[in-house]
């Protein structure tokens, strides 16, 4: 059973940055972060919070697919960076757009959480108990940037984007998987609480991560890169292996949005054209598990997809988190 996307929508703050302006904050240029990164703007939060950014794009997406808000049975959250521990964002995002009665959870596949929460979207609707799954896709990863830290601050952005899934009779296919193996590669620390019977000290088992400060982001770029590289390649190529599909059949290929050189490469590694490739990392550097859907809402406002286009969403993350889907639009 194949999917379709009914709607699509987007949200990204007011506020943009550019590289000139993190020049004045941090030992970096235009030039640095351009051509290592090709990344030029990003959104950052005014003071809206993830769960507000996801119920405009849900809003947008609800309206795009004419469906009523009642008709959503699941809403999916993807996101790393809650406003709350708990509720989760879908239970947030479900209140604030006024859904009564539905699934709602939050899923955590760092970067790559879009294309996971399309591989549940899709099983979900195969069973038959779900009938319209909004996935909410929302991100402040700013609330996690340390903005003394020029190796980590100048990569992200805020945004949001939410797509309504439904049945379809179309070619679907989709590969996640996970190397844990590679956990310490990105992580941000929550603090280990205080309180009044404590005697001990935590031990993340790893020096490294014993020593990293709380909150902030933490990455080791150069071996997330090296995976980046590999890893899309593969999901891609076991995607278009399940759907039974040589990679000359895929249209189009809407990559998570962290390196404009990861991209690159990746797409040289599976040899296929640039041309077959959505990039916007310019404008929005990376949002996390927004990337993805917002490129398909940007794609489909701008009138760029065709029936039966066959589209290929890939994306990796810290976990380390990978994975691909291939569906017909
Ligand atoms: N401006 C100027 N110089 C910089 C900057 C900067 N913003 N950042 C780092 N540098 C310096 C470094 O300090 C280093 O200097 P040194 O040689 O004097 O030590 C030099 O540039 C080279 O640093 P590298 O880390 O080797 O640079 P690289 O070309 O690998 O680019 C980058 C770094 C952009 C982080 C790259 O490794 C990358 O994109 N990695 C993947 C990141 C990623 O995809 N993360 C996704 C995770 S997000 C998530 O899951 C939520």
């Amino acid at each position: 059973m194949g999917l379709t996307i009914k709607g699509t929508g987007m949200y990204v703050p007011d506020v943009i940055a550019d590289n000139d302006d993190f020049a004045k904050i941090v030992d970096t240029s235009d030039e640095w972060i351009t051509t290592r990164t090709g990344i030029k703007t990003r959104h950052i939060t005014n003071g809206e919070l993830a769960f507000q950014m996801g119920a405009e794009a849900a809003r947008m997406a609800i309206k795009d697919a004419g469906i009523e808000v009642e008709d959503v049975d699941m809403v999916l959250g993807t996101t790393v960076t809650a406003d709350c521990l708990t509720p989760s964002m879908a239970c947030l995002v479900a209140k604030e757009i006024g859904i009564e009665d539905a699934v709602c959870m939050d899923l955590n596949a760092a970067c790559a959480g879009y294309v996971f929460a399309l591989d549940i979207a899709q099983k979900y609707l195969e069973c038959g108990d779900c009938k319209t799954v909004l996935i909410v896709s929302s991100e402040i990863v700013t609330r996690m940037v340390d903005y003394t830290d020029r190796s980590t601050c100048v990569l992200f952005g805020d945004g949001a984007a939410a797509t309504v899934v439904t049945k379809g009779d179309g070619l679907y296919s989709s590969v996640i998987k996970s190397s844990p193996q590679g956990a310490d590669k990105i992580f941000t620390k929550l603090p280990v609480p205080e309180n009044p019977f404590k005697t001990g000290t935590a031990d993340w088992g790893d020096e490294r991560m014993n020593d990293a400060p709380t909150g902030f982001m933490q990455m080791q770029g150069n071996d997330v890169y090296k995976f980046a590289t590999t890893a899309m390649p593969q999901a891609v190529e076991a995607a278009a292996e399940k759907a039974g599909i040589s990679l000359e059949e895929i249209d189009l290929i809407i990559p998570h949005q962290a390196n404009i050189r990861i991209v690159q490469t990746a797409m040289k590694r599976l040899k296929m054209p640039k041309e077959k490739c959505y990039v916007n990392i310019q404008d929005y550097g990376n949002i996390s598990s927004a990337c993805i859907p917002l490129g398909l809402c940007q794609l489909k406002e701008q009138g760029q997809l065709k029936k039966g286009d066959k589209i290929c969403v890939v994306g990796f993350g810290a976990g380390l988190t990978y994975g691909a889907a291939i569906f017909e639009w």
